[in-house]
């Protein structure tokens, strides 16, 4: 199982609307998907339809050994699409975790316990900060995908994010790679966003996903609804734009690791 952590400590940049329309592009494909909610805010479980009742086990009892693997995960009503839910609990577990032997390696201990061929790939959905989740993150994954949104600030605080991930690398992880950066929101209209997404590909070149996200409203109200958009409206700009994203990620992948 390959596992990719979506990251960027930027708030809103759309990484959870990511995760939770990639993934669901990538089970569309016939991958067996696990996608891992590490959001105290749970945004990517309410936005899949897996509410506070059905949230009995959850990634914070994963990471504090409450629970077994098994027991925190959930079917999702996207075929081939299993969720592990974020509750609150998990804003209060980058204090408790620093008691813990091994805290940076909890998430990847965890996610070994995965039975072999169950899922083809993990994502990991990572909260707006570069603290201990994240780092939990970092640690359990192969590689990164960060969402970038198109706007002015887009590049600052990227170079934060690669000092972490440097750091990361030379301590923790260093298999950790950059798998590429997703351009979201972006406004054929605004003459701005087109600006920002030049630099962004003269600074970054082939980093960048040639797939670039579209501001679509769809993308937003899916959420609202509890599917993801690619179900909410298939047909959709935002939809579309995750399914060519999810076959430019595949492309990506070393060819051994996703057998699909
Ligand atoms: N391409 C898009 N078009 C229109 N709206 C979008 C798009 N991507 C995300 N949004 C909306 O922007 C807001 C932020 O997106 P999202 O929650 O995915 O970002 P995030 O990086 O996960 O945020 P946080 O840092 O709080 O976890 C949400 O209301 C979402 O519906
Ligand atoms: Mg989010």
């Amino acid at each position: 199982m390959i596992c990719i952590a979506i990251a960027n400590q930027k708030g809103g940049v759309g990484k959870t609307t990511t995760a939770i329309n990639l993934a669901t592009g990538l089970a569309a494909t016939g991958l067996r998907v696990l996608l891992v909610d590490l959001d105290p805010q749970g945004n990517a479980s309410t936005g899949l339809g897996v509410y506070q009742a059905d949230r009995t086990r959850s990634s914070y009892d994963l990471l504090v050994g409450n629970c077994e693997l098994d027991e925190a995960v959930v079917t999702t009503r996207v075929p081939k699409l299993d969720l592990i839910p974020a509750t609150q609990d998990l804003s209060g577990a980058e204090i408790e975790l620093i008691d813990y032997e091994q805290r940076t390696h909890r998430l990847e201990r965890v996610l070994a316990e995965a039975p072999a061929g169950r899922w083809d790939i993990c994502l990991i959905d990572c909260p707006p900060s570069l603290g201990l989740l994240t780092v939990n993150a970092m640690v359990a994954a192969q590689s990164l995908l960060v969402p970038l949104q198109c706007e002015f600030f887009a590049l600052e605080g990227l170079s934060q994010l690669l000092q972490t991930v440097e750091r990361i690398r030379s301590r923790f992880n260093t298999g950790l790679s950059i798998l590429g950066v997703a351009l979201t929101m972006y406004d054929r209209r605004n003459r701005l966003t087109d600006q920002v997404a030049d630099d962004v590909r003269a600074v970054l070149g082939n980093l960048v996903f040639t797939t670039v996200i579209p501001r679509n409203v769809r993308l937003s109200e899916a959420p609202s609804h509890g599917v993801p958009a690619l179900i909410y409206d298939f047909r959709c700009s935002g939809s579309e734009a995750y399914m060519r994203l999810a076959r430019e990620l595949i492309a990506r992948l070393p060819r051994q690791e996703v057998a699909a």
